[in-house]
């Protein structure tokens, strides 16, 4: 079945003094029942894969370029992130939709050229506070996969982190109902377009303020695979008891 993942995004933080947070992860998780990925800032990718080599602890990008390379001043493309040694790179983060104007589509190309470059896309997805109030939260979700997924998506190449906007970065959680709701919805939506195979083995992750504290009953959730985890995940001290709650989910 699914193995559980829990996903470090460290956004815009972390220099080479935060690699010392990575080795004490991987003194603490090493051969871990469940996936641990963390996606640092890319200049510390390299650094990063070394800290954690040995440990079954992967790495991953936080964005991708659309296309194979070029002439794209500041860009990275999938195949350098691969060359750093990730195995995954985010798409699609609500911070990238909103400070870059991502659209679904321009989504969907970077899923596609990361998949192609071996990495496993971690596609995010997520409603506004105003879509969540006015009841249109499924009908988001469901724009966002059909425009954001690519049709190579499998078990293997693409996650997906349902993150509610309005609970990035701000103590707040939607209640195990909503995200319940969410993910169950997502299940059928991937079996309706890439048939049971596909959608039994898809990870479906939540992000937003997941911390020690709360990690526990959100894993509880059905249909929940693991986190994708911002400022928790920065500190070794936050970020192992969610992957130890992750840990015992997994029996
Ligand atoms: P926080 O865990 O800081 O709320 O961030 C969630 C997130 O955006 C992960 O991608």
């Amino acid at each position: 079945m699914r193995r559980k993942l829990a996903a470090g995004n460290w956004k815009m933080n972390g220099t080479g003094d935060g690699l010392g947070e990575l080795r004490t992860l991987s003194q603490s998780h090493s051969a871990s029942a469940v996936d641990i990925l963390i996606c640092p800032p890319a200049t510390l990718l390299h650094r990063a894969g070394a800290v954690l080599d040995g440990s079954g602890i992967a790495t991953g990008g936080q964005d991708c370029h659309a296309a194979g390379s070029g002439a794209h001043t500041g860009d990275i493309s999938a195949a350098m992130l691969a060359d750093a040694g990730a195995t995954a790179v985010i798409v699609g983060h609500s911070e990238r939709r909103a400070d870059h104007d991502e659209r679904n589509d321009d989504v969907r190309a970077k899923a596609k050229t990361a998949m192609e470059a071996g990495l496993m896309a971690v596609v995010c997805l997520g409603e506004s506070l105003a879509e969540r109030e006015a009841a249109n939260t499924l009908d988001i979700i469901a724009g966002q996969m059909s425009g954001s997924i690519p049709d190579l998506s499998t078990g293997e190449n693409l996650v997906i982190a349902y993150e509610p906007i309005w609970a990035i970065g701000t103590g707040k959680v939607p209640t195990m109902e909503q995200i319940g709701e969410v993910h169950g919805f997502v299940r059928t939506r991937l079996d309706r377009r890439f048939g049971a195979g596909v959608a039994r083995s898809v990870r479906v992750l939540y992000g937003g303020s997941v911390k020690p504290g709360n990690a526990g009953e959100i894993f509880a959730v059905p249909n929940v695979d693991g986190a994708l985890v911002g400022g928790a995940s920065l500190k070794a001290d936050d970020f192992s008891p969610i992957i130890h709650a992750l840990e015992d989910a997994a029996g």
